[in-house]
């Protein structure tokens, strides 16, 4: 048996192929490219029994990922993030099978690290030196303390305005990190420039196609911790899209394989409605997004206002039957509250902007009461500790404690 059933590369929009060997970034056509892989072969010699014993990280499917030579892995550990059931918070929505995929319990405190895990293994078999890439900060500091672990240089851009921690553990990685006055896309423009200048290999969300399978994982998880059932509902905290296209490309593939059968599950984008450019599009039945100007939100890893993948992922929304939605930062924090106080996990803005997502579709009845529920927490609240404020009476020293 082979490590993995990796066979080539190819252009979702115009068909062309690409070899799995070489550097690729997008097709010559513009649009990212997606990995492919042998389904007929694997599915003969792969059952899902075959998992049970292996380790409990994401390269349990190394079959089903683009590292060829198990020397090139980079791992820390990543991967399956438990599957979490909301019973109290289930009741509180009238929702009776409520779950949360927390990824916020892997390395880096954030499903990045999943994408991190991928690419840069992928990257390092490709015998890559130094790769650029801008980021909201959680991205960023993945790829570059996995980068310090393969040994690969990074150049990171992420916008002042990112959250504290995710520049500090990327510059304690070593690596070459800018801050830009402006938001991720402006960081992008800056990388494009430089990976032209320098020739570096562009990490940027999509830009290279190995990202995507590490988050694809997490759709692969959903439907073994089910007992590969899939669920009636997966949300997903929108930036980049990439988490969401990769459940989506998870859940057909292994339909392929015929581990999973009957209809996907409805995908839901979530976004901020300080930056929602992929519900407006998905408002307007239209196949791509605009930009969105000046946008804002307190869930920092969800505001982008224009993503290359946009296309991908407004095509899993439309295959699905599922939907966009935007919510507003308090509702989002509103739920960050509910969800610590009913569950106790401290989550972070851009999962508890799905909470408040399923809150509102239940409302509307888009969720139903039997329906199975699968919320993507894609971070640790301790990330984030400054999204919350909160007012704390201060003791003098020879106080005592009043019950009232
Ligand atoms: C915590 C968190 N959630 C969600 C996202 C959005 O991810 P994607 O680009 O896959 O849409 C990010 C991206 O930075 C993030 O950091
Ligand atoms: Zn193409």
């Amino acid at each position: 048996m082979k490590y993995s059933y990796v066979t080539h590369l190819i252009c979702p929009k115009c068909k062309s192929e690409y070899s799995t060997k070489e550097k690729h970034q997008l097709c010559s056509c513009g649009s990212p490219l997606l990995v492919e892989y042998d389904w007929a072969a694997l599915k003969k010699v792969m059952q899902p029994e075959d998992l049970a014993a292996r380790e409990s990280t994401l390269w349990r499917y190394h079959e089903m990922l683009p590292v060829e030579q198990p020397e090139n892995v980079v791992s820390q550990g990543e991967g399956m993030a438990p599957l979490l059931a909301m019973p109290s918070l289930g009741r509180d929505m009238n929702i009776k099978q409520l779950y949360m995929k927390d990824e916020g319990l892997i390395p880096t405190g954030t499903f990045k690290a999943r994408g991190a895990a991928v690419g840069v293994s992928k990257a390092k078999e490709l015998g890559v030196e130094e790769f650029a890439m801008p980021t909201n900060g959680n991205a960023g500091a993945a790829w570059a303390l996995y980068g310090a672990k393969a040994g690969i240089t990074s150049t990171i851009v992420m916008p002042q305005d990112a959250p504290k921690i995710t520049r500090n553990e990327t510059a304690l990685s070593g690596a070459n990190l800018y801050l830009v006055n402006g938001l991720i896309s402006d960081a992008g423009k800056i990388v494009k420039e430089a990976v032209e200048k320098f020739n570096l290999y562009d990490a940027s969300t999509l830009k290279e196609p190995y990202r995507i399978e590490g988050k694809k994982t997490m759709g692969l998880e959903i439907a073994e911790q089910l007992g590969w059932k899939m669920p009636d509902v997966i949300l997903y905290p929108t930036g980049g899209g990439v988490g969401l296209i990769g459940i989506h490309k998870a859940l057909k593939e292994l339909r392929k394989l015929g581990w999973v059968s009957g209809r996907l599950p409805r995908l839901v984008a979530v976004q901020s409605s300080g930056c929602a450019p992929i519900v407006k599009a998905w408002k307007e039945k239209k196949s791509e997004s605009q930009f969105w100007e000046e946008s804002d939100t307190i869930a920092f890893g969800i505001n982008v206002p224009k993503a290359i993948g946009d296309f991908l992922v407004l095509d899993a929304i439309y295959e699905t039957n599922g939907c966009a939605v935007a919510v507003d930062d308090e509702w989002m924090l509103r739920e960050q509250q509910n969800v610590a106080r009913m569950e106790g996990s401290f989550i972070c803005p851009e999962g508890a902007a799905v909470f408040a997502a399923i809150r509102k579709l239940r409302q509307e009845n888009w969720i139903r009461e039997n329906e199975t529920v699968v919320a993507l927490n894609t971070g640790a609240g301790i990330k984030y500790p400054d999204t919350v404020e909160i007012d704390v009476e201060v003791l003098e020293k020879d106080s005592s404690l009043k019950r009232i």
